[in-house]
């Protein structure tokens, strides 16, 4: 089975680092193919590391929806939508990216939707990871549009209030009754001092799974504001070596 490692957390935490952090711990660990899935709508996922998307399964949605009278009078709906998904797909060497785009609006697009979903869960058969990006809310995740996540990873910044963030998600996840194969909290951007000790106190109290820690890291900074692709940084960066550690622990 394909494993799905999905991410979760407030905006700004560090989810499309970490996302690309993964990334970069499976191409070098020679587990690829990987298919990064981007499902926040802002696109990021790309950026971290270092691709351009064109065209969203947003886009050809609506592109479907649009053009479904012409299609049912000659051609073939699912060889269209095969076509136009392998046009979505940005393809490298060591991974391949599709992007969900903008969630759909307020008609039914059930249809649409179900053939779309088909097939990516026909697309996610094809690698043996996956590693999906999202944005603040669950949105994906309680519609289902995630559907067999391995592992969720829930990502904090080290504050009380972060923490307090992570646990609201966390019970979430579990009132909603989502189906994931495990669940953990990492703590990002992990500064020495009074915060970071108050965010742990916190997290004890909350009774959060603290399964990594992750400093803040200069060469992420540095990276992030020369638009580098996070696959470059070099293997003696903190955030490198502490996300290889906790990567590790997930898929094993
Ligand atoms: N461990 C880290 N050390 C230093 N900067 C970090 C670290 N993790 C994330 N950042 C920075 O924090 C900002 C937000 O990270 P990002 O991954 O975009 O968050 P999110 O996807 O949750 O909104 C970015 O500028 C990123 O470079
Ligand atoms: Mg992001």
């Amino acid at each position: 089975m394909a494993e799905l490692i999905a991410i979760a957390g407030k905006g700004g935490t560090g989810k499309t680092t970490f996302c690309g952090l993964i990334v970069r711990y499976l191409i070098e660990n020679k587990l690829s193919p990987v298919l990064a899935i981007d499902a926040d709508a802002n696109l990021n996922f790309n950026e971290v590391l270092g691709i351009e998307v064109k065209e969203t399964v947003g886009d050809i949605r609506d592109d479907l929806l649009q053009n479904l009278g012409m299609l049912e009078a000659g051609m073939d709906k699912d060889t269209w939508i095969e076509l136009k998904l392998q046009e979505a797909m940005v393809e490298t060497e060591k991974f391949d990216l599709v992007a969900m785009g903008k969630p759909e609006g307020t008609g039914c697009y059930c249809y649409v939707n179900s053939v779309l979903q088909r097939y990516m869960e026909i697309l996610i058969k094809n690698y043996p990871y996956i590693v999906m990006d999202n944005e603040a809310g669950l949105e994906h995740i309680s519609r289902g549009t995630t559907k067999n996540v391995s592992y969720l990873v829930i990502v904090s910044d080290a504050s009380p209030r972060g923490v307090r963030t992570a646990a609201r998600i966390r019970d979430l996840v579990i009132e909603l009754k989502v189906k994931v194969g495990g669940m953990g909290v990492i703590l990002n951007r992990l500064t020495e001092g009074e915060v970071t000790e108050a965010a742990l106190a916190e997290a004890e109290k909350q009774k959060l799974d603290i399964i990594g820690k992750i400093p803040s890291d200069p060469l992420v900074v540095k990276f992030d504001l020369k638009d580098r692709s996070l696959l470059e940084l070099p293997s003696e960066s903190a955030a490198v070596k502490a996300a290889g550690r906790i990567i590790k622990n997930i898929i094993a």
